[in-house]
């Protein structure tokens, strides 16, 4: 939902901007209790998946190469997955909606430059989930599934 409600936001004009920044303080996003919030949980959330992998004597990569053999955990990895993928999204649109407005070189209410921003945004809080895609597509051989048993 949030997604999808920054890009009203981001139709802000740049002059429309200055009036609300003038009156926006010191303030940071960085200070937002829901954000840090999600933060704190990612790890714990990380490590429930991977004790649940643990308890059933597999790992996600295995769980990807057979889906159908292990439907829920399947899913399990994919919801956490989502969760992943959205946050990187929500800081994508954050940060186009920054350089739409603010501009990639102005330094935020709190001095911060903008390209703490796009560092944070390159760091998935799962890098397993995403690296057992290209482990996967490294073994993959064209063809080989149209004459494999
Ligand atoms: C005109 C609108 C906005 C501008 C210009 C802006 C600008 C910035 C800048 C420059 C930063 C990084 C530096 C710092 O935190 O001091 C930041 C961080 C942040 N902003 Fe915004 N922002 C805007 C709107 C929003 C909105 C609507 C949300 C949430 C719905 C939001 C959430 C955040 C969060 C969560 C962070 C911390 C990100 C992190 O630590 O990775 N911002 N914002």
């Amino acid at each position: 939902m949030m997604i999808a409600q920054l890009r009203l936001i981001e139709m802000m004009s740049p002059h429309s901007y200055i009036a609300v920044r003038k009156v926006l303080g010191a303030g940071s996003g960085q200070e937002s209790p829901g954000f840090n919030g999600l933060l704190r949980v990612a790890p714990d959330l990380g490590a429930a998946m991977q004790g649940v992998l643990k308890r059933a004597g597999t790992d996600a990569l295995t769980v990807h190469r057979e889906p159908t053999k292990y439907p829920l955990l399947y899913q399990l990895t994919e919801c956490v997955l989502d969760f992943d993928e959205l946050f990187q999204t929500f800081r994508y649109q954050h940060i186009m909606l920054v350089k739409r407005i603010i501009g990639a070189g102005t330094p935020s209410l709190k001095g911060k430059p903008t390209e703490l921003l796009e560092r944070s945004m390159r760091t998935p809080f799962y890098p397993d989930l995403w690296e057992v895609r290209e482990t996967m597509f490294a073994d993959f051989v064209r063809g080989e599934s149209l004459t494999k048993k």
